[in-house]
């Protein structure tokens, strides 16, 4: 007998000896739940997003309800995305101090201490143009739209969030954010920075959702070129030296080798996430009955760990919970 090829049946047998050698885990400590609250007296609004079957957009009251079902099943962190009454150019009810988002965060970090609650900020929901920052001449300004950045992130910070997340993209916001926290006497706030985030056709649906696509033109000019990776490195390493506590990576699946690069070179933990297209794209194979839902999302969840995401950010997050408190 001659041990002349390799055997990688041996280890693939059985069910006990595959989860023996299994080198990634999924686990609810990985996972982080986005929700849209949206300002309306109305208690029972609860509003399906056409593109993202399973996603709503939902009153404080609706988002409480469904919080209360998700941390039931084990869910531990959550990142929300506010839709005012009001937009206005500034957007000012972004950093408003009885805004949508300031109130969501009070109202989840009242009944549920233990629950991470994150926050977006952004003005792109919260601006009549729709844009990520202030808007002079159809340009976007940087550096006057840093100002409003930080009073959002303060105002999330003084509302009980426990970590914020910057995702518009201009440069300079990461540094502007931590100094105002620090001022403000939240030192121990951590920071997640949409580090590495790409002009994406992916967050088409999350656009429906929360009611911020631009009014004209696009986000080009402050998002990543898709086809750049060299470039995700000095965003990264920029936000490093600014004070990110997190590194994201955005949108996940398309962008696999940026998560791993971003893996290699940052010893910072690393966010992925899978966005409202890539979401979408799996919601509407399986409702054709073309893939197995429950399978695909495992698989492409998985795909991220192992790529080198430490966290993730998906929709997918309540259902995924659902099934492993079932296993
Ligand atoms: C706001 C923001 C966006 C997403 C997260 N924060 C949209 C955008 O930048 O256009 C995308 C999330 C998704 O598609 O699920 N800046
Ligand atoms: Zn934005």
């Amino acid at each position: 007998m001659v041990f002349d090829f390799h055997r990688g049946r041996r280890l693939r047998r059985t069910p006990v000896i595959r989860d023996l050698i299994r080198e990634t885990t999924l686990s609810a400590n990985d996972l982080m739940m986005p929700y849209f609250v949206y300002e309306t007296d109305d208690e029972n609004f609860k509003k399906e997003v056409s593109s993202m079957p399973g996603q709503f957009q939902l009153s404080l009251k609706q988002l409480e309800i469904k919080v209360e079902e998700a941390v039931a099943n084990g869910l531990k962190s959550l990142i929300l995305f506010g839709i005012p009454a009001e937009k206005d150019p500034a957007g000012s009810q972004a950093y408003a101090e009885d805004g949508i988002v300031q109130q969501a965060v009070r109202m989840l970090k009242k009944r549920w201490p233990e629950l991470l609650v994150c926050t977006d900020v952004c003005l792109c929901e919260f601006t009549s143009h729709g844009h990520c920052g202030l808007v002079k001449d159809e340009i976007i300004l940087n550096d006057a739209t840093l100002e409003l950045l930080a009073k959002t992130a303060l105002s999330h910070a003084k509302a009980g969030a426990d970590m914020v997340a910057p995702s518009d993209m201009m440069d300079g916001r990461v540094a502007a954010i931590r100094e105002i926290l620090d001022e403000n006497g939240f030192a121990e706030l951590p920071l997640m920075s949409y580090a590495v985030k790409y002009a994406s056709a992916y967050y088409g649906p999350f656009r429906e959702a929360a009611e911020g696509a631009p009014q004209f033109g696009d986000r080009k000019t402050y998002q990543m070129d898709p086809a750049n990776a060299r470039e995700g490195l000095r965003e990264a390493a920029a936000d490093v030296i600014e004070g990110a506590d997190i590194l994201m990576v955005k949108p996940a699946g398309p962008y696999m080798d940026i998560i791993r690069q971003t893996r290699d070179n940052f010893d910072l933990p690393v966010a992925a996430y899978q966005v409202s297209g890539e979401y979408s794209m799996i919601k509407a194979a399986a409702l054709n009955g073309w893939v197995d839902e429950e399978s695909v999302v495992w698989e492409s969840l998985i795909g991220l760990k192992r790529a080198g995401a430490d966290l993730i950010l998906t929709y997918f997050t309540e259902d995924v919970l659902k099934r492993l408190k079932e296993k």
